[in-house]
């Protein structure tokens, strides 16, 4: 019997060992399951007790106890140092370091095209215009038959044109938008229409694509004196306090008369200087009081009512007000270049 008396100070001495070397916490566990889990030594130990001799019992029974409690607080104790330097290990994994530089994310810059567009938008919304957005995609009869170009009108060799197959094209004037609007209200229309046109020229002057801003007012009794005096008001506030306007005659089918808009020089303020070649005078816009043709096309009756329209190139605006001397660099893309101009 003496003999067989487990070791039970050797089995504390194991798990000393065995709980030091355990480096992490589930193999910790495990060693934990092989002592102290079900079928592990200690309660192995226990199970044992009834082969012991029944005047030993009480004495064995308590020393495996002991040894359970001393199991348990090994375990506790190695389990706790283990977490503390688990908890380390992922503090040391997971740190930031806030003294490095944060990583800078770069401003973008409106495009002058985009200032000058929203200038507009809010000059002329402050006169009572709305906006319509028209498509870029049009067909052969709204960017011109409508507008009184019909097939073989000599003004059709003034806008090459993008043609996508016979009945489809790019429209090379906002000026097709005006027909959707006529035709699909009647007056009193009072709309600014910005937008992209298509027209295959390319050199230092033109671009395959630029940008158009047109507008339209029908109404009863519209005259051209309220083409010039909204004309006037647009271009102070665009160019300057002291700008003069004045139209010239000149030619577009889709206005009878048609003018030529100039704006007094605002760099040398008339006198004659580079931008305005020594003339005093910046052409800017073409208008003119919409065609009777034009608007009987639309559906609404020439006789009541009468309107007039106008049309501008937007790079040719950001050009002259922002004194960019190349139109490529409108078309390049490069927001160092976007960065210097403000509205
Ligand atoms: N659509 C013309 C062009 O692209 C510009 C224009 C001129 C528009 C006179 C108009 C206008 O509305 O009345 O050259």
């Amino acid at each position: 019997m003496e003999e067989k008396t487990p070791d039970l100070a050797g089995i504390e001495k194991e798990i000393e060992l065995a709980t030091e070397a355990a480096d992490t916490s589930e193999s910790l566990r495990a060693v934990r399951m092989g002592y102290l889990g079900k079928g592990g030594k200690i309660p192995s130990l226990m199970k044992s007790l009834k082969d012991v001799a029944p005047d030993m019992r009480p004495a064995f029974g308590k020393a495996v106890n002991g040894l359970r409690e001393r199991a348990e607080e090994l375990f506790a104790a190695a389990e706790a140092k283990l977490r503390s330097k688990e908890m380390q290990a992922r503090y040391e994994r997971e740190r930031i370091d806030v003294t490095l530089p944060g990583r800078q994310r770069k401003k973008g810059a409106y495009h002058p095209d985009t200032l000058i567009i929203d200038e507009l938008v809010s000059v002329f919304a402050g006169m009572g215009f709305e906006i319509y957005e028209g498509r870029e995609i049009e067909t052969d009869y709204y960017n011109f038959t409508a507008l009184n170009t019909p097939k073989d009108h000599p003004a059709r060799d003034m806008q090459d044109t993008f043609y996508l197959g016979a009945d489809f094209l790019l429209r090379t004037q906002t000026s097709a938008g005006q027909v959707h609007v006529m035709e699909s209200k009647q007056p009193p229309i009072k709309i600014l229409s910005p937008g992209k046109v298509y027209r295959p020229d390319d050199d230092a002057t033109h671009s395959p694509m630029f940008s158009q801003m047109e507008g339209l007012v029908v109404d009863r009794g519209i005259t051209l004196c309220d083409l010039k005096g909204m004309l006037d008001e647009f271009a102070k506030k665009v160019f300057g306090g002291n700008v003069k306007t004045r139209l010239r005659p000149s030619y577009f089918p889709f206005t009878e008369p048609s003018v030529e808009v100039d704006v007094s020089c605002f760099e040398c303020g008339g006198k004659g200087c580079k931008l305005c070649k020594g003339t005093g005078w910046i052409e800017v816009l073409g208008a003119g009081m919409v065609n009777r043709a034009v608007l009987k096309n639309c559906g609404i009756d020439p006789d009541e009512y009468t309107g007039f329209a106008f049309g501008m190139g937007i790079e040719r605006i950001a050009m002259l007000k922002y004194g960019i001397n190349n139109m490529k660099l409108l078309f390049e893309g490069d927001v160092c270049f976007s960065k210097q101009f403000r509205a």
